[in-house]
């Protein structure tokens, strides 16, 4: 289930402005690959250019190939719709929908998919919520609403109602920078559980997040205000962490800018 990302040569612009420049990188099945580098310089646009969100933000449109095993994602027959299925994606913000029940929540993907039997749906909700380690906690409050659970809560809820529709990949663009350290390693546990089934990307602020979850890492860097973000390298993670290939990447993970 889980698939391949390789990009080549992937430019994002909004506008006229170029936000990212040239980027092109493989990600394994079934890993973590953690993007880090300074605020701005592209890491959620990128991000968005691999399910194809970014063109929903205004002015938003790419150049170059997003790959998932053989399809090319921005080929003109591909439907962006079903692209944003097979790749899910959980926020910096824990968004679950506010006037919605935690089941209603989870199935609601699959409800838009066409899944319509309640013993279906019942037996989704539960794996869903498994998956996302939360099952025990709010098997007997299905039917409240989504918003009265913790910040931590509410973020692996989002992460079960973006496995609901059994994605191929999954992108988080910061998913911890809102919650409390015990549910950020709760999160981290997670994922470390969840890239046995699924490609994961995560973006992160966190060096010591992106050191413990990650197995490989990719430096992406501002040549200049101004400039489009570009990416630096990308490694195993071990190895961006005691001998990268690049001084700005050293520079950047031992604290001396950004
Ligand atoms: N919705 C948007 N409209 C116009 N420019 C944007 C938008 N979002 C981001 N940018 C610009 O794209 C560049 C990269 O931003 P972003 O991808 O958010 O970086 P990061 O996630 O690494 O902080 C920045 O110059 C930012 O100002
Ligand atoms: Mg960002």
């Amino acid at each position: 289930m889980a698939k391949r990302i390789d990009v080549s040569g992937l430019t994002a612009y909004y506008g006229n402005h170029k936000a990212i420049e040239d980027i092109s990188m493989t990600v394994e099945p079934r890993s973590v690959t953690a993007f880090i580098g300074p605020s701005g310089c592209g890491k959620s646009t990128f991000l968005r250019t691999l399910n194809r969100m970014h063109e929903v933000t205004s002015g938003g449109w790419v150049e170059g190939k997003v790959l998932l095993d053989d399809e090319d994602l921005y080929a003109p027959d591909v439907d962006p719709v079903s692209v944003r299925r097979t790749v899910g994606m959980v926020f910096q913000r824990p968004n679950p929908f506010p006037t919605m029940s935690i089941y209603e929540n989870v199935v609601a993907g699959p409800r838009l998919n066409g899944t319509r039997r309640k013993g279906e749906l019942d037996e989704i909700v539960e794996s869903s919520l498994r998956g996302a380690n939360l099952w025990t906690e709010v098997k007997d409050r299905l039917h409240r609403p989504g918003s009265g659970l913790s910040g931590g809560q509410q973020q692996r809820l989002c992460i079960a109602r973006a496995i609901a529709v059994e994605p191929q990949v999954l992108l988080m663009d910061e998913p911890c920078s809102a919650l409390d350290p015990i549910s950020t390693l709760a999160i981290e546990d997670l994922i470390s559980t969840l890239k046995e089934r699924f490609t994961i990307v995560i973006v992160t602020h966190n060096m010591q997040q992106a050191a413990r979850v990650s197995d490989r890492t990719a430096f992406f860097n501002l040549s200049a205000v101004g400039q489009p973000g570009t990416l630096v390298e990308i490694d195993d993670t071990e190895r961006i962490f005691s001998n990268p290939s690049v001084r700005a990447t050293e520079d950047y993970i031992s604290g001396r800018f950004g």
